[in-house]
């Protein structure tokens, strides 16, 4: 039953996986440079990529079909915060570009939930892509002074921890 239906379902569970696998990498090294904020961001947008592979997997399974769980490419080992910002607008552009293509194919077939369910994530992904944006900006706009706020806002928050403490 809708086999086309199905194939884009899985190439889409692919691309969500690989967005997980990047942007918790993107997570791990924000984190350990210090830079909070965008720790917070990619760790957020990872778990929403999650929810979508399933949703998507929640379909196949719908549609009397199986998820292949593989990922569409391997983790890039990018550990600049600008490159990972710029990285994660694309694949957030190129998400949303898919998904439109992928719900008119939907619809093309008869299948207007699987439709329905590509428009919805069209819709996450580009509210992915303005966070990301947002924050190359403020980067391109400040530059090190905007990273350095981030470090800055850890060490009062470790302070605070110290003194709660004793
Ligand atoms: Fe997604
Ligand atoms: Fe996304």
């Amino acid at each position: 039953m809708h086999e086309k239906s199905v194939e884009l379902l899985n190439k889409a569970i692919a691309d969500e996986l690989t967005a997980v696998h990047q942007y918790m990498y993107f997570h791990f090294h924000c984190d350990d440079q210090g830079y909070d904020l965008l720790a917070t961001l990619f760790k957020r947008t990872a778990i929403q990529e999650m929810l979508h592979v399933e949703l998507l997997a929640e379909r196949i399974l719908f549609l009397k079909n199986d998820v292949e769980m593989v990922t569409s490419s391997a983790v890039k080992k990018i550990n600049n915060v600008e490159e990972m910002l710029k990285m994660a607008t694309e694949m957030e552009q190129e998400s949303a570009k898919d998904y439109n293509q992928w719900a008119n194919e939907c619809s093309a077939n008869a299948d207007s939930v699987s439709k329905k369910l590509f428009e919805s994530l069209v819709l996450d992904e580009e509210g992915h892509f303005s966070q990301y944006d947002t924050e190359l900006n403020n980067l391109k706009r400040f530059g090190d002074r905007y990273l350095a706020l981030q470090s800055i806002e850890r060490s009062k928050i470790r302070d605070t921890a110290t003194i709660a403490v004793q």
